[in-house]
């Protein structure tokens, strides 16, 4: 199947992809005023759907949009989406706009929030990729300070992406005041010995549905998970780099800033979570 067979759900219909059409005064052209979803989607069924929901309305909540469906509509609405296409593994892609309206900074009063969702086949990272790990650059993170609500405004993080796309690199890590923050489209962990590290879940990251899934895959695994801040210097020492997102899984970045991590090879943490989260999704 093809982009244009896709169908694609926008404010209460089911249509192919290219016959969706957004007034142009809606309020994410306009000023990226919205909030997204990209969920993982395996044999059919979403991954870690009600924790996707939960962030849903609290980044609603955060914006002040009322949340245009309780659980049970958002959950038919997925279902359905997922059954229109052919994959058994998919991505589901949800955005709630503030809506259409004359332009104003402020908010509008009785509007409508446009939804949209697209599902698209999941991609796993190829297997190449896997074994060797990927390549990150580092750049300070220059983004609002609400990090945390999963916004459509993403310029800081595109722009950060595409650094790394010119300097050959698969992800961008961030750092604010010599802190690790997150990748450009990722939660970043520092491995050392058996420990793993993360920035504490504030407002400077996206607390990414994988965060809460490492964290009780380092419990099974018997890996040992400290949340705190991390220093740059703490980062170029680590003996792993990990990424977590919905759509990279858990992947190992093996080198930073030109320089390998650790040894420059995949490593036993990650080879550890890497198992551990395939045996979550089969779960
Ligand atoms: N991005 N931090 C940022 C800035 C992200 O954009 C993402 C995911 C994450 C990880 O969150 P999760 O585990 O829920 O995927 C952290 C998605 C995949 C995207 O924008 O496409």
């Amino acid at each position: 199947m093809n982009d244009d067979a896709q169908t694609v759900f926008l404010n209460g219909e089911f249509l192919p992809l290219e016959q969706a059409r957004v007034p142009v005064l809606d309020r994410g052209f306009i000023f990226g005023d919205g909030i997204y979803e990209v969920v993982p989607v395996y044999a059919r069924k979403p991954f870690r759907w009600r924790q996707h929901l939960k962030r849903l309305g609290g980044s609603l909540q955060a914006i002040g949009i009322t949340n245009p469906r309780d659980e049970a509509g958002w959950t038919e609405l997925v279902h359905e989406l997922i059954a229109r296409h052919p994959w058994q593994d998919q991505f589901v892609y949800i955005q709630v706009t503030r809506g259409v309206a004359r332009r104003d900074h402020a908010f509008p009063k009785d509007v409508q929030p446009t939804v949209f969702a697209m599902s698209s086949q999941f991609v796993p990272v190829a297997d190449a990729l896997r074994a060797t790990g990927v390549r990150a650059i580092s750049l300070p993170d220059e983004r609002w300070l609400h990090c945390d609500i999963k916004s459509i405004s993403l310029l800081g993080n595109v722009l950060a992406r595409q650094a790394a796309v010119e300097a050959q690199a698969f992800e961008c890590v961030m750092f604010r005041d010599g802190y690790l923050t997150e990748g450009s489209a990722s939660n970043i962990w520092v491995v050392r010995g058996n420990t793993v590290f993360c920035p504490p879940r504030d407002r400077l990251i996206l607390e990414g549905i994988r965060v809460g899934l490492v964290e009780e895959l380092c419990a099974t695994a018997g890996i040992t998970l400290d949340i705190r801040r991390i220093t740059r210097e703490e980062v170029q020492a680590a003996d792993e780099l990990l990424l977590t997102s919905a759509t990279r899984e858990v992947l190992s970045i093996t080198s930073l800033d030109g320089k390998p991590v650790g040894d420059g090879r995949p490593g036993p943490v990650y080879e550890k979570l890497y198992a551990a989260y395939q045996q979550a999704k089969a779960g």
